[in-house]
């Protein structure tokens, strides 16, 4: 009986650490993410080119940090590491990870779609872009195998957002000048106003 106890006990100790490990290590994992009119969103990305695990804790550290701040998909650029990668879930769960590695678009549709946008690097910001309504492409996997893809709906919004960031630009460049200038005065007032409240 006493025996059991210990083991119960014993258990119940492991149990705890574990828990208070993963709770560090999901802190541990949170990037932070650059907000617009950062100059650093403006870097263009390189290739990548080692396929190891610190390319595997990148991808699993942005995937984090995207489910933490409730968007579906996030660029490399965007917690500031400079490297060609795209994580994107689009599920309702948020159970089905997307990773792409040197993603590249071959072939855009003739045909455009005007789809609603946001951004995490521009939060609060809800406006229409009209982009290519489909596309080919391809990329690589974590193990540096490519992939051929065929992007239609949501995937080729995301997608072809995302890819913008890797070439240093934002959603908004594809707004007009004065939606431009009207959204940035609006960051900056937030910003103020989350300044005076702190
Ligand atoms: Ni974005």
């Amino acid at each position: 009986m006493k025996q059991l106890e210990i083991m119960s006990n014993f258990l119940h100790h492991i149990t705890q650490c574990i828990l208070f490990a993963s709770f560090f290590l999901i802190i541990m994992a949170l990037l932070k993410i650059l907000e617009f009119p950062d100059p650093k969103l403006r870097q263009r990305a390189s290739e990548v080119t080692v396929f190891d695990n610190t390319l595997k804790t990148t991808c699993e550290d942005m995937l984090e940090t995207m489910y933490n701040a409730k968007g579906i998909g996030l660029a490399a650029i965007q917690v500031n590491i400079i490297k060609r990668i795209v994580v994107i879930d689009l599920s309702e769960e948020k159970n089905n990870p997307l990773i792409f590695v040197n993603p590249e678009i071959i072939k855009i549709s003739v045909d455009t779609k005007q789809h609603g946008e946001g951004c995490l690097s521009v939060p609060g910001i809800y406006e229409n872009v009209t982009r290519p309504d489909s596309f080919i492409g391809k990329y690589h996997d974590l193990d540096g195998l490519e992939h051929k893809l065929e992007a239609d709906g949501l995937l080729s919004v995301c997608l072809q957002h995302e890819i913008d960031h890797l070439n240093g630009r934002v959603f908004v460049d594809h707004l007009s000048r004065l939606k431009q200038e009207k959204i940035v005065r609006k960051l900056q007032k937030e910003k103020r106003r989350s300044l005076a409240e702190a």
